[in-house]
């Protein structure tokens, strides 16, 4: 008997707008098994994500389910989707701890001004209330390296756009398994990415799927990828499905007329790439380069928050400050920022106990603040070429 996670029958979805409703998913039938993988394809506009956001209920204010069913199975009961409202708890709790999603886009799925270890953190609180903050820390680590990430103690303070699309993948990769979701849904996760991060990404999804056994909604445009990791595999055109089956009959005995059309394309494709001739040798005679890069630097601004770099100046700077109050005597070594001879590394002060000493330690305290204020930030230089 097949363990089935999920069924979808006869599903209609439309979107309201000024121009009429829009009717993007019509009458959509397909189920998904426990640990398999279900590639959706289709041309660009067939419905493919609409029918994934109609799953997880976020098909925003326009958008509505007109008809039909998604039954969730959930430990030997079943739950109909179409009848919850989107915010609802239980809604809620299925995005949380059931079904999850990897956008296509990871940069509009993160948050940029939290850290990767806050979001993980975040998720893990979501789905398992009166988890200690040290627990989170240790599964957010522990999340980071199995979806391969480097040096994930230093990862998880950084923010998303410190990242690579690689990596910010990754990070949504981490997300989206931390609750050890029945199904992950991935609408096109790889698109973005170069062959050989596709072809790691694509390795992780299959290693994640033997590890906690969750069924896989891959959409993709990519027959090649289709080929590489799904089990069946549903065809749709202009919001219908229009076949499925399992991925080597669709490969080797595609039926529908538009299915035969995308596979007879591809192989054309193949045949192409074969013949092409090296650029080289197709254009022996150009000498001229269109393009000449050579010592290209991108540099990236590190820190530069006034209160994040005040923090401990302005700790010493009170404590100076209480000291002499204290009619005590204090030797300050403070560096060249706040130094009257800006090229030297740093500066002795020796401040007095007596009162009038006092209008001094103002006085530094303002070019302290002042210098801390117009310091440049930090810069590093992460790539060059030449
Ligand atoms: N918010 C929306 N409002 C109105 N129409 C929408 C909205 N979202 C999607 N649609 C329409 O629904 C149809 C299906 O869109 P969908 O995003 O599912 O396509 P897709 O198959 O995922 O395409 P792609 O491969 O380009 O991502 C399209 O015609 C699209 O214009
Ligand atoms: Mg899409």
């Amino acid at each position: 008997m097949t363990d089935k996670v999920l069924e979808i029958k006869g599903l209609n979805v439309s979107f309201d707008s000024t121009l009429g409703s829009k009717h993007a998913v019509k009458d959509v039938s397909f189920d998904i098994v426990r640990g398999e993988t279900l590639a959706v394809i289709g041309e660009s506009g067939s419905g493919k994500s609409v029918t994934s956001k109609a799953i997880l209920q976020i098909l925003g204010k326009t958008g509505h389910i007109d008809s039909g069913e998604i039954m969730l199975h959930l430990d030997g009961t079943k739950v109909d989707i179409t009848t919850l409202k989107s915010d609802s708890i239980e809604m809620r709790r299925i995005r949380a701890e059931r079904i999850s999603l990897v956008s296509q886009e990871p940069m509009s799925a993160l948050s940029p001004v939290h850290t990767v270890g806050d979001q993980i953190k975040e998720t893990l609180f979501l789905c398992n209330q009166g988890l200690s903050e040290q627990d989170a820390h240790q599964q957010t680590i522990k999340l980071l390296s199995q979806v391969l990430l480097p040096d994930p103690e230093v990862l998880i303070n950084k923010y998303p756009y410190a990242l690579s699309g690689g990596q910010r993948q990754r990070v949504c990769i981490a997300m989206a398994i931390a609750s050890r979701p029945d199904i992950l849904i991935a609408d096109e996760p790889t698109t973005a990415l170069d062959v050989t991060t596709q072809a790691e990404i694509l390795e992780l999804f299959a290693k994640l799927q033997r590890e906690i056994n969750m069924s896989i909604l891959f959409i993709t445009h990519d027959l090649g990828v289709v080929a590489q990791i799904s089990d069946r595999v549903v065809v749709m055109k202009d919001g219908e499905v229009v076949e499925r089956g399992d991925v080597r009959q669709i490969f080797e005995r595609p039926e529908h007329p538009y299915t035969i059309r995308l596979m007879d394309a591809t192989r054309r494709l193949e045949m192409r790439s074969e013949l092409k001739k090296p650029f080289e040798l197709a254009n022996a005679d150009v000498k001229t380069p269109i393009i000449d890069a050579r010592n290209v630097c991108k540099v990236f601004e590190n820190g530069g928050g006034f209160f994040k770099k005040a923090k401990s100046w302005w700790r010493w700077t009170m404590f100076l400050w209480w000291y002499t109050r204290a009619n005590h005597s204090v030797l300050w070594v403070s560096p060249a920022p706040v130094s009257p001879l800006w090229d030297v590394p740093f500066s002795v002060w020796v401040m007095p106990h007596q009162a009038r000493f006092n209008t001094m330690i103002q006085v530094a305290t303002w070019i302290s603040i002042w210098s801390i204020w117009s310091a440049k930030p930090k810069t590093t230089c992460l790539s060059t070429c030449a």
